[in-house]
């Protein structure tokens, strides 16, 4: 019923004007779609067309397969009537993939042309719906797929996590690359990320003759590039059918996008007609946008107003959370630094995952609670806003910077004083819990700040309740918090301890890659001290410039607050007395086994373990965990 260049079928149809616009489109071999208002595409798994006209090949949903075809096969290989076969076709679209998480988008979609619209058997993930593993590559499958990509798939070599591929009969590509376009004014290649949330254009050319397939993208600002990002050699003659559909196939795997296709053209044989897209896009554009800065907001939040910032703005803050503005990850989340649009002011923006359902209004609560807290050595916190599954706490910005002696003590001080505000002298007892150098920061005049108080009991909340959350970071966790799950002031102390010991010693509590007597810098301290020459344990980068007597303090006030049993550590205010001097440091006996690390209890470690499971940097933390294990 498609053939090409057959005048009088023409004619015919023009009486029939319901089908005019259809067999038109099919008499010439082509289609173009400004917008999908009232499409008659074949839409299957979870595809829909929004009224606006835009078409919606997957939400959020993990694991799903949505897809969008051409309700009537194209002639691709038949020489029927005047002999004109010819494999050659041009498609164009315009496509945005909005992830759910700014950084983190999955799977993506394929311009899918095969011989059926039935994928049988055909899984989401990496397989986008068109095929599965037993039959991805066989020849029989007469596919061919032109896939972007957000997700670097092993199994099937892909090259990273924004990348396109030529895909014939299989999902392991003939060829691919990550997405750039060339920028004819410029006379470069420039990056794209496939999960920015933008608009761009694909072009998708086959020429029969020249056995060529050509695949460019850009930006929906520019025109179309003069140099395709692939031009492929590739003979589709044994593998395009007499009658094959053209569409697209879309999926998401653990992690999720949007994926939506604004318009679409498609000629068999010629050029693919530009698509304008002015109708559809800002339509479109409002709906992704949305998406974009989607957040939650309920009424109870109102009271905190002030406190509130909007997604938009901390996304423009930090150039959409990219990974330059990256300040550095743990346990809690990502941190980035930004300035803030209106204000111009620099902020730290940590980004923490949470389970909306669970316990938001209370952690909203203290949260704002926490922003009440006001202390020079205690990094400030601004306010929050909250998405799906993921809150954003905004807190001031201090750089980093190096440290002499004086500043390092100077650095203690400050933060002894700030915890023991924390225990004792705010209204409520607030543990920190997670204390250790990467969560100080310093100011312009090199006081040390401590951030991140009080999220770790909103991490026990966020965390599966059957297993007991045992938080904070190995070194730094006391004995007893591993045996009870349950922090205390005393287990605050205990990580003070061991960021005394980091400060004066310049190194990280456990450093596998030392040797045996050096790896565990409790340990070694301890040893130095007892063969009376603990200064050997002194960061050398002071080139031994520091006061000697604060430096011998240091060091054994570190150990003392790594006793093992919590009774034995100096309290927080103790702490801070001695380290201003106000107090002297009592005797402390020479006994290696009532000292911290050297006693974690072995029966404990599959709690331990299995609670770091929920954490990104996991293995690395079950490789400390495991070298302890050896000690
Ligand atoms: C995605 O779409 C499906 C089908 O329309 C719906 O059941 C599901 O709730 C949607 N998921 C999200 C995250 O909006
Ligand atoms: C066959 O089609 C081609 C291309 O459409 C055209 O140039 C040619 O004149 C046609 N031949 C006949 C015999 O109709
Ligand atoms: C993809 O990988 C290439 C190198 O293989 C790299 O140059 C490019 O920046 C990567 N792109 C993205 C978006 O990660
Ligand atoms: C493309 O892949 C198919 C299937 O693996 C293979 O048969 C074909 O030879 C490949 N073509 C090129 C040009 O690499
Ligand atoms: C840009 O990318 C294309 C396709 O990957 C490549 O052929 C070309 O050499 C690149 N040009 C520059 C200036 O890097
Ligand atoms: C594909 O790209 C090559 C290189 O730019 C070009 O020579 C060729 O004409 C293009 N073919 C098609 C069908 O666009
Ligand atoms: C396409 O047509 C050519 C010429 O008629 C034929 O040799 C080839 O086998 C056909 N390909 C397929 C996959 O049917
Ligand atoms: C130590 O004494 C000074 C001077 O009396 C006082 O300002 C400071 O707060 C004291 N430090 C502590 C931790 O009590």
């Amino acid at each position: 019923m498609m053939i090409a260049s057959f005048k009088s079928l023409h004619f015919l149809l023009g009486l029939f004007v319901s089908l005019k616009l259809l067999a038109l489109a099919q008499e010439e071999n082509h289609f173009i779609y400004h917008g999908f208002t009232g499409a008659d595409l074949l839409l299957s798994g979870i595809a829909k067309i929004h009224p606006n006209g835009l078409l919606e090949l997957t939400n959020t949903s993990k694991r799903q397969i949505g897809r969008a075809f051409f309700p009537f096969p194209f002639q691709f290989n038949t020489s029927l009537f005047n002999n004109s076969r010819s494999l050659s076709f041009s498609t164009q679209f315009a496509f945005a993939m909005v992830p759910e998480q700014p950084t983190f988008g999955g799977q993506g979609m394929a311009f899918t042309i095969s011989p059926s619209v039935e994928f049988t058997g055909a899984v989401a993930a990496q397989y986008f719906g068109i095929l599965d593993s037993t039959s991805n590559g066989l020849p029989s499958n007469h596919l061919v797929a032109v896939e972007l990509d957000a997700v670097p798939s092993p199994d099937l070599k892909d090259i990273n996590d924004s990348h396109v591929g030529i895909d014939v009969n299989s999902l392991i590509s003939n060829k691919s690359s990550p997405v750039t376009y060339f920028s004819d004014e410029e006379k470069e290649n420039t990056s794209l990320s496939l999960i920015s949330g933008h608009v761009m254009h694909a072009w998708i050319d086959y020429d029969e003759v020249e056995k060529l397939l050509n695949v460019t993208v850009a930006p929906i600002t520019r025109t179309k590039p003069t140099l395709p990002l692939l031009s492929t050699p590739l003979d589709l003659s044994s593998v395009l059918l007499d009658s094959m559909y053209v569409g697209f196939s879309s999926s998401t795997g653990a992690v999720a996008s949007s994926h939506y296709i604004l318009g679409w053209s498609f000629n068999r044989g010629g050029q693919a007609q530009t698509i304008i897209l002015l109708v559809a896009i800002s339509g479109a554009a409002y709906i992704i946008k949305r998406k974009k800065y989607e957040e939650l907001r309920e009424d109870w939040e109102q009271e905190y107003g002030p406190q509130r910032f909007s997604y938009k703005d901390l996304y423009k803050a930090t150039t959409g959370f990219t990974d330059r503005k990256l300040l550095g990850s743990g346990g809690f989340g990502k941190v980035y630094r930004g300035v803030l649009p209106s204000s111009n002011m620099q902020v730290a923006i940590k980004k923490v995952s949470h389970d909306s359902k669970q316990g938001t209004k209370q952690f909203v609560a203290e949260i704002v609670s926490m922003g009440r807290l006001r202390h020079r050595n205690l990094v400030q916190l601004l306010g929050y806003c909250r998405r799906k599954g993921e809150l954003l706490l905004v807190y001031d910005y201090m750089p980093h910077g190096s440290l002499n002696w004086v500043q390092r003590y100077q650095v203690l001080r400050g933060v002894a004083s700030a915890l023991l505000y924390l225990h004792e002298e705010w209204e409520q007892v607030v543990l920190h819990r997670d204390v250790k150098a990467s969560n100080i920061l310093l100011d312009d005049d090199f006081n040390g700040r401590l951030g991140d108080f009080g999220l770790a009991k909103f991490y026990d909340r966020g965390a599966n309740p059957q297993t007991t959350c045992v938080v904070g970071t190995v070194g730094y966790i006391a004995p007893e918090v591993t045996r009870t799950g349950r922090a205390t002031t005393s287990s605050d102390v205990f990580a003070f301890g061991t960021f005394m010991l980091e400060m004066a010693c310049g190194r990280k509590p456990l450093e596998p890659e030392q040797s045996a007597e050096k790896m565990v810098l409790v340990d070694w301290v301890l040893d130095s001290w007892k063969i009376g020459d603990i200064l050997r344990t002194v960061d050398p980068k002071l080139e031994g410039n520091y006061v000697v007597e604060e430096m011998e303090l240091v060091l054994k006030l570190g150990l003392l607050c790594s006793f093992s049993t919590p009774q034995a550590r100096p309290s927080m205010r103790q702490t801070a007395q001695y380290l201003d001097g106000n107090a002297s440091l009592p005797e402390m006996p020479l006994d290696g086994a009532s000292i911290g690390l050297i006693a974690i209890p072995t029966q404990s470690s599959a709690v331990v373990v299995e609670s770091w499971l929920n954490e990104g940097d996991s293995l690395l933390r079950m490789g400390q965990r495991n070298l302890l294990g050896q000690l």
